[in-house]
């Protein structure tokens, strides 16, 4: 018989261009052993800012050893499992959440790691996990409560739109930034926010100090630098700036180094507080949150974006990630590799 093939993006070497750091491969696909099942994927989620820390050999928690699989979330189908597998069976959908498992057409898992999904879906690929670290970063970071002023950055992205839904939920005030008209016809479509600044016609910092001077509860931000900067200026008192991503500052290859006051002298007197949030730090809550998404989208409370563009097959993860890093996306990129 034919050996099954399996197609890889993998890292061969260490470098912050994809095309230099990367190569496709094929390995032969292994059975599953007893606590294993093979999952074919239909789609893989791309997190290109988080994929080219990694290729650059800058993620201080994660040995890459050569070839490394990167790409961290997948959902496919079972297509056979090890004799002790007792929650899955052939036909089954699931989903995966692991950094080095994705960018391939195949993949072994073990069975206390796989995700029952209820439809292998580019919807419910991006609930879990983009959707999770919204739900994550609101309620172990925001502390938010109904009526506040919330302001996010990157609102029309994957990460971005699930935020805006779920603040607007919890009763509050929400101000969404994008950039360009066509992302904030997407956020307006949402019927979640009730101001969207689009940073390609408005100044977000004039904005913000005209209509929300030193009113900011809440600020979400995954960009930052100017866009940082500009939210820690207008925290209310005991706002929280929390920080979910720094693209604007990984686009280069070190962090800027700013001369400036520390911290603190903008917000001690205020009694605000700049937080981080970082996903894989929350494990234990992962499987609550799923649960809370699934059920809001099941129910139509929550509508799940995935940007329209068509990326298929492993060879376009390049292209797909080009395309996030570009700024270019709306919604959540996936790749498509349901008839590979
Ligand atoms: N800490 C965590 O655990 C965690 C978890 C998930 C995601 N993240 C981070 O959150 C951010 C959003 O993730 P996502 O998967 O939902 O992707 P995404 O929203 O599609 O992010 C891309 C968007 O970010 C904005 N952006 C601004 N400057 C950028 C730059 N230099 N490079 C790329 N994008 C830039 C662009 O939107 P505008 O044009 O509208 O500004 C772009 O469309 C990423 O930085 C990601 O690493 C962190």
């Amino acid at each position: 018989m034919t050996p099954l093939l399996n197609k890889r993006c993998v890292i061969n070497s260490f470098s912050r261009n994809f095309s230099e750091a990367t190569t496709i491969d094929h390995v032969e696909v292994s059975e599953p052993t007893a606590q294993q099942i093979l999952v074919k994927h239909r789609y893989i989620g791309i997190n290109a800012v988080y994929d080219r820390e990694l290729y650059s050999g800058a993620v201080p928690y994660i040995n890459v050893a050569f070839p490394f699989v990167f790409g961290v979330e997948a959902v496919g189908i079972v297509t056979a499992v090890g004799d002790e597998v007792s929650r899955f069976q052939i036909g089954d959908a699931v989903g995966t959440v692991k950094v080095g498992t994705a960018y391939q057409e195949y993949q072994l898992v073990a069975e206390a790691d796989a995700i029952a999904f209820p439809e292998a879906s580019a919807e419910y690929l991006t609930l879990s996990p983009t959707g999770v670290s919204a739900v994550l970063a609101i309620e172990k970071q925001a502390e938010l409560s109904a009526g506040e002023t919330v302001v996010i950055s990157a609102a029309a992205g994957g990460l971005g739109h699930i935020l805006a839904q779920l603040c607007h939920r919890k009763g509050c005030h929400v101000v969404a930034i994008c950039g360009g008209a066509q992302k904030a016809e997407m956020l307006k479509r949402l019927s979640c926010c009730d101001r969207i600044i689009d940073y390609h016609s408005e100044s977000v910092a004039e904005v913000l100090a005209a209509e929300y001077a030193g009113g900011i509860d809440v600020a979400f931000d995954s960009v930052g630098r100017s866009m940082f900067d500009t939210m820690l200026s207008q925290l209310a008192d005991r706002g929280r700036l929390v920080v979910i991503g720094v693209a604007s500052e990984l686009a280069d290859e070190q962090f800027e180094r700013v001369t400036q006051p520390r911290v603190y002298e903008s917000i001690y007197w205020k009694g605000a507080s700049v937080r981080c949030f970082m996903n894989h730090l929350y494990k234990d809550d992962h499987q609550a949150a799923r649960d809370q998404l699934f059920s809001l989208y099941q129910e139509g409370q929550l509508q799940v974006k995935v940007d329209q563009t068509s990326f298929v097959g492993i060879e376009s993860i390049a292209a797909a990630s080009k395309y996030l890093l570009e700024g270019k996306s709306c919604g959540k990129v996936i790749v498509d590799l349901s008839n590979c």
